[in-house]
């Protein structure tokens, strides 16, 4: 296909506006697939995606488009995810394209990710195209949607696409302004290859796949090619694009999109963003913009039975195959045992990770409270990275803790705006900027990352009424007073429950945990202290009542099979128990100890 018959975009949106929807009427409207075959939303593969509605890995489709202008053009449509915690896949999916659809759903308005993306389409130097999705409801107001687009974001709306993705209203609308108002791709087929790693996962049949966008030169079956970042070398066994399926094509040239499949082991080797060469006439240079995606938030992952860990093992090394981002490595509490200290983008992340491994894998696990990275300074000097509360030393061997600051954007009705302000104040943001949109006020905020990755955001979402919306990125680290509270029953400390918090929140968040787990801890036999401390000052402190009752105490007479029923429920209960020292606290006790009020 020649460059000017080749259209690459993205599709940029705030969560629940309609990009799926919207992929899947252009999939539909080129004719890639039978109305059969669209049953399910295409690009949302994974199933919790398809439960929880949204995007996580990018994908990418190829199109064939007959134009008004009597040409057909190659329309290669890359998905992005929508959720902030990847927002580096994102910036990746927006450098593989010359152009994003900004969908905007015309009875909500502009919302904090649309900002969020939108700006980062505009560092990729895209070209725009304003969408106006879900006219066909009656609270659409495209009007004032298109001036909130002009006033907001700042650019031209007034040619902005109105449609109905669901009811496939002016789809072709979308497809002329694709093939008229976006550049073609640029790039020379004859220089050394360069190709973007946009994404890249494991298959079961074909092993790790990877994304590519070219940008130089060609990539055919038989290449010996180069991972420019992490060095290793691969020869490609198949060259092809998705058209949606997987169609294997000779080669690929430049401002095309599609895959390689080579024999990769690893796909630690395949970071997003790296630069793929030929082995044996390397480009010179990289692309420009690689920095591999870092967790930012870490807790630990145990199993209830401690016959799993092997299967625990094996599993997250599944996992990691298919996400690159996702980080484990093997550690022990004195509490729970053997388990896996695991690293994600996002809190989101972390708890999709968690379900994959109760629901795929069939394992039940204790997770402990997430924690940022802390960076800590010792009095000898040292500088090390904290990715465990338990491993924080004694106070007397620290000369100062940093902790990571993000920026946030949060977007809310103006009626709900003083909770959302308290709620900020409170987790020690300190406000940037507060600026009205419509009747949206938008609030720029610094905050501390550790007082977002427990329960901010569901926070924001229930004092809101779910009106908030909200997306961060991480700004920079800086020295802070933090204490870690150690939570002890009967005097044991509890290793998987201690945690870091600014000092002046430590005395609160220390009774507040006590006092969940006297409610949570079921009564036993004898007398249970619970104490939250700061090194050997105790800041908190409940107790349980003993209990002496059989539990077959209620089954009068001889209902056998009643008091078997309850016997084999108590046993059933005592699975999911821990026990510490003589002390047994069920797991529900850990997370709910450790989501603040
Ligand atoms: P994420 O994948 O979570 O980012 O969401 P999305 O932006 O892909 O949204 P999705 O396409 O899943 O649509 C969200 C909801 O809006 C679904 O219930 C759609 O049926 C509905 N929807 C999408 N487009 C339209 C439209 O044009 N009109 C109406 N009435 N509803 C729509």
């Amino acid at each position: 296909t020649p460059l000017s018959l080749i259209r690459n975009f993205s599709i940029i949106a705030h969560i629940d506006h309609g990009k799926s929807t919207l992929a899947d009427r252009l999939i539909q409207a080129c004719g890639a697939l039978t109305a059969r075959e669209m049953t399910n939303q295409v690009l949302d593969n994974m199933d919790i995606e398809r439960e929880r509605g949204i995007t996580i890995k990018a994908q990418t489709v190829r199109l064939t488009y007959p134009a008004k202008d009597g040409n057909t053009y190659v329309l290669n449509l890359m998905d992005t995810p929508g959720h902030v915690d990847f927002a580096y896949e994102v910036s990746r999916s927006l450098a593989a394209c010359e152009g994003s659809l900004l969908v905007v759903d015309a009875s909500q308005g502009v919302e904090a990710q649309t900002l969020a993306n939108v700006y980062q389409a505009i560092d990729a130097n895209h070209e725009i195209v304003p969408i106006l999705n879900k006219i066909d409801l009656p609270a659409a107001e495209p009007e004032r949607v298109r001036a909130q687009i002009e006033d907001v974001i700042g650019i031209p709306a007034d040619d902005a696409v109105g449609i109905s993705a669901k009811t496939g209203l002016n789809i072709e609308g979308v497809l002329e302004a694709l093939v008229t108002r976006l550049p073609p791709p640029t790039g020379d087929a004859t220089a050394p290859l360069q190709a973007l790693l946009v994404d890249s996962w494991y298959d079961a049949y074909l092993g790790v796949i990877i994304l590519v966008r070219i940008m130089q030169g060609r990539l055919k079956r038989g290449d010996k090619i180069r991972m420019m970042a992490s060095g290793a070398v691969y020869a490609v066994d198949q060259v092809g694009v998705f058209a949606p399926r997987m169609v294997p094509v000779d080669d690929l040239g430049p401002g095309e999109m599609g895959y390689i499949n080579a024999a990769i082991k690893t796909v630690a080797d395949c970071n997003v963003g790296d630069t793929i060469t030929d082995d044996r006439r390397p480009a010179t240079q990289a692309l420009a913009g690689f920095k591999p995606s870092i967790p930012v938030v870490w807790c630990g992952l145990y199993p209830i039975d401690a016959d799993d860990f092997e299967k625990l093992r094996d599993s997250l090394s599944k996992l990691r195959l298919n996400d690159a981002s996702f980080h484990y490595e093997a550690e022990t509490s004195a509490a729970l045992g053997f388990g896996f200290r695991c690293g994600f983008l996002g809190l989101l992340h972390l708890e999709i990770i968690q379900e994959r491994l109760s629901r795929e894998f069939n394992l039940d696990l204790i997770a402990t409270a997430p924690s940022v990275v802390y960076r800590l300074y010792r009095t000898n000097g040292g500088m090390e990275e904290l990715h465990n509360p338990a491993d924080m030393p004694d106070s007397s061997l620290i000369e100062k803790v940093e902790e990571p600051w993000i920026n946030a954007t949060i977007m809310v009705p103006d009626d709900y705006l003083g909770p959302v302000l308290s709620l900020c104040s409170e987790r020690r943001g300190i406000q940037k900027d507060l600026t009205y949109v419509g009747n949206r006020a938008m609030a720029v905020y610094r905050l501390p990352l550790n007082e977002v990755v427990f329960d901010f955001y569901d926070r924001l979402k229930s004092i809101s009424r779910g009106y908030a919306s909200f997306d961060y990125q991480m700004d920079d680290y800086q020295e802070s007073d933090l204490v870690r509270i150690s939570i002890l029953v009967n005097q044991e400390p509890v290793d998987a429950l201690s945690f870091i918090a600014h000092r002046s929140a430590a005395e609160s968040r220390g009774r507040s945990i006590c006092a969940k787990l006297k409610e949570l801890i079921p009564r036993q036999l004898f007398k249970i202290a619970i104490q939250a401390a700061i090194g050997s000052r105790v800041i908190a402190r409940e107790t349980i009542g003993a209990l002496s009752k059989d539990v077959t105490a209620k089954c009068y007479g001889g209902d056998i099979s009643r008091k078997r029923k309850l016997l084999e429920k108590q046993k059933e209960g005592k699975k999911r128990m821990r026990q510490f020292g003589k002390v047994e606290i069920p797991q529900s006790a850990f997370l709910a100890a450790l989501k603040m009020d």
